[in-house]
């Protein structure tokens, strides 16, 4: 299994395709509406992707048919936008963009709420939302990339929801997924350790029920299997000498872009 290793040159270009694929999931916020269909908001994104010289990374991958993924309250993920279904109020929506600009591919999902919806809704997207944002003051070069699963596993018992456990981060660069591959549970491995350089995501999948998932008639949509509420965010990160860069940091995320996590 190769871990690459990616140069100053590459960084850049890195920085320039995660910093598009941000914008994509910042622009497409107002068109999330009662009654939008999501092959309309997948036609947005595609149309901003375009525009931006890029092109949608999702489209053709394995056969997939759009350009981008929306998964709607019980569909953890892969979501697949289609012209039947329109979004209600109290829907939960995840848009997960991935995009390809000069090679190199940057991918990055969050959640949108509709209209406004219910207290087990809202708290379930904060908490997804919290254990990915809880890894980031952890990591740094040298210590086991378990230490992701770990802190993110930490955090969830402490609440009453659940982490999928067939779906992982990824290393990702001129391909879409690449090694090194990031659990999002506690496990064992004793192998490999962060390095500078390293550029993956971190993507939890978090349920309000029960932690197992589906896969849908479609061969591509992903529901939860006591069809309770799920929620996901994604971003992908930069390992720097002394912490990690949050490569597709959006413009108004209240986190910040670059953590020093320098061991005492
Ligand atoms: N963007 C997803 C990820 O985070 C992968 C989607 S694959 C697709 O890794 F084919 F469904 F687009
Ligand atoms: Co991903
Ligand atoms: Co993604």
């Amino acid at each position: 299994m190769n871990i690459y290793i990616k140069n100053t040159q590459e960084i850049k270009k890195m920085r320039i395709s995660a910093y598009l694929a941000s914008e994509v999931l910042r622009n497409i916020k107002q068109y999330i509406i009662p009654g939008v269909t999501t092959t309309e908001l997948n036609d947005i994104c595609y149309n901003y992707i375009i525009k931006k010289k890029a092109i949608p990374g999702c489209v053709g991958y394995h056969g997939f048919p759009n350009s981008i993924c929306i998964s709607v309250n019980e569909i953890a993920c892969h979501g697949v936008p289609s012209k039947k279904k329109k979004l209600k109020n109290g829907d939960i929506v995840n848009i997960d963009v991935t995009i390809i600009k000069d090679k190199y591919y940057a991918d990055t999902a969050k959640m949108f709420i509709v209209g406004k919806t219910h207290q087990l809704a809202y708290s379930l997207c904060k908490v997804a939302k919290q254990s990915l944002y809880m890894t980031f003051p952890i990591i740094r070069p040298g210590l086991p990339i378990n230490i992701i699963g770990k802190t993110i596993q930490n955090y969830v018992n402490t609440t009453p929801f659940s982490i999928v456990e067939e779906y992982c981060g990824h290393g990702i660069g001129t391909s879409f997924h690449e090694a090194p591959y990031i659990l999002h549970y506690h496990y064992h491995e004793d192998k490999i350790f962060l390095k500078p350089g390293m550029i993956f995501t971190i993507e939890p999948i978090i349920n309000a029920g029960k932690k197992d998932v589906f896969c849908m008639n479609d061969n591509w949509t992903i529901c939860t299997k006591d069809y309770s509420l799920s929620a996901q965010y994604e971003h992908t990160i930069l390992i720097t000498k002394n912490g990690c860069e949050i490569l597709t940091k959006r413009k108004n995320e209240k986190i910040k872009r670059t953590y020093f996590n320098q061991s005492k």
